[in-house]
């Protein structure tokens, strides 16, 4: 396969998504060399980094999540190989917000939680203005608002209502309050750049799609990439709709009000709490039926050395579906199953 320079994946987005695999990209761009593939499927694709390596690497990519943020996200990184924002980002931000105008979504249900009030009033006010662009353009727009939203949250998440941690006057040993203060226009602006730096046109047809791993149709792939949410040994899962429901709200103002959960202070979405995937008596199956799913392509699937269910186990699923497995461990290959139970990055191929 032809790629567009040594490296080119660098061009991705610093992100500190949670479980995204950026920082990764470099072992598994020299996992992914040695493996022979013309199509790709990364159903799980947060970010969109490793779907991104893989249109580096010339592949025709498909990136599919079950969040509709991430596949905005996508749609402008991946799908995307021509349209920037360029200037355009100055006039979407410039003068926001105002103190006229109607109260929006955000303001009203999220007083106090996440934004102070001026901000939430920004965010309100930017929706109609990215609504008037079209195709990549907008999507580029509404995902330089998810990286201001995430830059200036604690933890970069939006799993509690904690503004008092970032308002607080008091010493902190953690976070950065500069950039958790730092203006939505100068965030968007910044992250606006870096998106526009990321496109890039691979010479293939590269897509995103909304949609659960298991309603992907498994033909037609060379290879699947599977990074699904995470449950360590103790049972703690990693519900992402909790986590970044906001974003999901962004993604559909519309209807956004009457899918919050009024009851959590964190006003999350309808939904929360009932994927297998965060939940250790589901997670079992779900690695099983996926594996299943996905048995005739290439199988690559990175997850931890300390999870539920354990490297082992899912080598095992492996084996069972007519793979032969090698294991990938920080950089280097082993072929026995280390003892060692601390928490590591492992990858796991199947072929
Ligand atoms: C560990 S993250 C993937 C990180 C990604 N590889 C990256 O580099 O950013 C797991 C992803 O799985 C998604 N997810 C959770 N349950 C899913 C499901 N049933 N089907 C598809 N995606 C799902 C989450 O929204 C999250 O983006």
């Amino acid at each position: 396969m032809t790629e567009p320079g040594d490296r080119h994946w660098e061009r991705f987005p610093k992100t500190r998504y949670a479980g995204s695999k950026r920082k990764l990209l470099p072992l598994l761009a020299n996992v992914l060399r040695k493996l022979e593939f013309d199509t790709a499927l990364d159903p799980f694709c947060g970010t969109g980094s490793v779907a991104y390596l893989l249109k580096c690497l010339g592949a025709e990519v498909t990136a599919s999540d079950a969040l509709e943020s991430n596949v905005v996200a996508a749609r402008a990184l991946i799908q995307n190989s021509t349209e920037t924002l360029g200037d355009e980002i100055e006039a979407l931000v410039s003068g926001l917000p105002t103190s006229d105008g109607p109260i929006g979504i955000v303001e009203r249900v999220f007083d106090e939680i996440f934004f102070e009030r001026h901000e939430n009033r920004f965010v309100d006010q930017i929706l109609p203005r990215i609504d008037k662009l079209h195709g990549a353009r907008r999507d580029l727009a509404m995902y330089s608002l998810f990286q201001a939203c995430l830059a200036k949250r604690p933890y970069n998440l939006f799993h509690r209502a904690n503004l008092a941690m970032r308002t607080r006057d008091v010493a902190r040993s953690f976070g950065n309050k500069v950039t958790w203060d730092t203006p939505f226009n100068v965030h968007m602006k910044r992250y606006a750049t870096a998106a526009d730096a990321a496109v890039f046109d691979s010479g293939r047809a590269c897509r995103a799609v909304c949609s659960s791993a298991l309603d992907m149709d498994p033909t037609g792939c060379d290879l699947v990439y599977i990074d699904p949410p995470y449950v360590s040994s103790k049972g703690a899962g990693v519900d992402y709709l909790d986590y970044y429901h906001f974003l999901e709200g962004l993604c559909d103002p519309e209807n956004w009000e009457e899918r919050v959960l009024m009851k959590y202070k964190h006003r999350p979405l309808q939904g929360r709490g009932q994927n297998p995937w965060c939940d250790p008596a589901g997670i079992i199956g779900a690695f099983e039926e996926t594996i299943k799913r996905f048995c005739g392509s290439i199988l690559l699937i990175s997850y931890r050395s300390d999870g539920i269910p354990g490297i082992d186990e899912i080598a095992g699923f492996l084996k069972h579906a007519g793979k032969h497995v090698e294991i990938v461990d920080a950089g280097e290959y082993v072929y026995a199953l280390s003892r060692n139970r601390r928490s590591r990055e492992i990858v796991l191929v199947g072929r």
